[in-house]
């Protein structure tokens, strides 16, 4: 990492194994930045569940923190306490793998410990994660940054050739998700710091509206050119050539290279693939999931309705209210996430640099990397911890 690339906006800040962390509370963004403080395991997890914070990378940092809070916290930090905790965690939300691969990293570096030695070495283990992630998301920085360039390079005919570069990107893949840098975010925040003229069609990624309340306020602040679109433009964008190349984030890559992101990716990477358009995901290793065979057996959260059936805004008196989008009584489904099979995908952006999205390119790139690595999740380790996450 080069001086200046851990020195970045960060959403998770770590107090001390006897304060907790504080996180910006994301449900309050777009119309407040509000820190709260989450003092043990049981906070932690509430805000997971809840998503005060929420994606892949960052919730399996904070899992991590949770998991060093619930040792610091228990009277014996012995082996029965550890499971019970990492359990609770795991439970918290099913897709994104990031979750179990780092409260395994934390189990299995402290469970050889006796237990009075548990709880600083998990609460070390989980600033390395931290550090880690902002390691990695600057990495798929440079590595993304080479696919703007290029893209950019092949726009030789006007009228694309005299506009800005423009690039899609679908839900916050941004250093809100992460602990910093973001991942589909990175290689943008380092073409504008490098530049290279570029806009960003932010989908607005309903339910939740990640998009347009999170990626939109993150682009804002960095001063990046952006404009937040509906869903539904995206096919019609790309139609009309008004988009170079789509990056989205990951919760979880198959082993042959299928996608799992927000819900509503895999249509973004249909229209990509019928228009000719690159589609790119950004994929730390700690998302890669070895021991999935293919998308099909990945869980797919499904969340409360009320996400779908009411939506919050502010009004022009300042005032953050919640309105209710459709008729009383009227049933709903919110399936938070879907999968992109691998060939509609154009590659995947990692740290190692960018690999095809296919099982022979996944299995060579971890041979190349964590060479005695085997079983489930991130960089091919083990995932004992139990949980709705950890389907094998
Ligand atoms: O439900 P969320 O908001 O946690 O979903 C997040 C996403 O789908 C992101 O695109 C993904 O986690 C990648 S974050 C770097």
């Amino acid at each position: 990492m080069s001086a200046g690339e851990s020195d970045v906006p960060r959403p998770l800040r770590p107090l001390g194994p006897q304060r907790g962390i504080e996180i910006i509370d994301q449900r309050l963004l777009p119309h407040r930045l509000a820190w709260v403080p989450l003092q043990d395991a049981e906070a932690v997890a509430t805000a997971i569940r809840d998503m005060w914070l929420r994606g892949a990378p960052l919730i399996g940092a904070a899992a991590a923190y949770g998991l060093a809070l619930a040792l610091a916290r228990a009277r014996a930090a012995d082996d029965a306490t550890l499971a019970a905790a990492a359990a609770r965690l795991a439970a918290t939300r099913p897709t994104a793998v990031n979750l179990a691969w780092a409260l395994e990293r934390v189990r299995s570096r402290v469970l050889p410990l006796p237990p009075g030695e548990r709880a600083a070495a998990a609460w070390a283990e989980a600033e390395a994660i931290a550090e880690e992630d902002v390691a990695v998301n600057a990495a798929i920085g440079r590595h993304g940054l080479e696919l703007l360039r290029a893209a950019a390079a092949r726009r030789a005919a006007p009228p694309s050739r005299d506009r800005p570069l423009r690039v899609l990107t679908h839900c916050n893949a941004g250093w809100l998700a992460t602990v910093g840098w973001g991942t589909a975010t990175a290689p943008i925040y380092q073409a504008h710091a490098a530049g290279l003229p570029l806009e960003v069609w932010v989908d607005e990624t309903r339910p939740r509206n990640q998009g347009a309340s999170l990626t939109a306020w993150e682009l804002g602040q960095a001063q990046v050119p952006h404009r937040v679109v509906a869903d539904n433009a995206g096919g019609h964008l790309m139609q009309r050539g008004e988009v170079d190349l789509v990056i989205v984030g990951c919760d979880r890559v198959a082993a042959n290279g299928d996608v799992c992101n927000k819900i509503g990716t895999y249509l973004k990477a249909l229209a990509a693939h019928d228009n000719g358009v690159p589609f790119y995901v950004a994929m730390p290793m700690s998302t890669f999931d070895a021991a999935l065979r293919d998308g099909d057996a990945i869980p797919i959260e499904e969340r409360d309705t009320r996400e779908l059936t009411h939506i919050a805004g502010r009004t022009a008196d300042g005032e953050v209210v919640e309105v209710r989008l459709v008729p009383e009584g009227a049933r709903a489904a919110n399936p938070a996430f879907d999968v992109t099979p691998a060939r509609l995908v154009t590659g995947l952006v990692t740290e190692h640099g960018v690999v095809d999205a296919d099982a022979a390119a996944l299995r060579a790139l971890v041979r190349r990397v964590a060479p005695h690595a085997g079983g489930q999740g991130g960089q091919g380790g083990p995932a004992a911890v139990p949980g709705p996450g950890s389907a094998a």
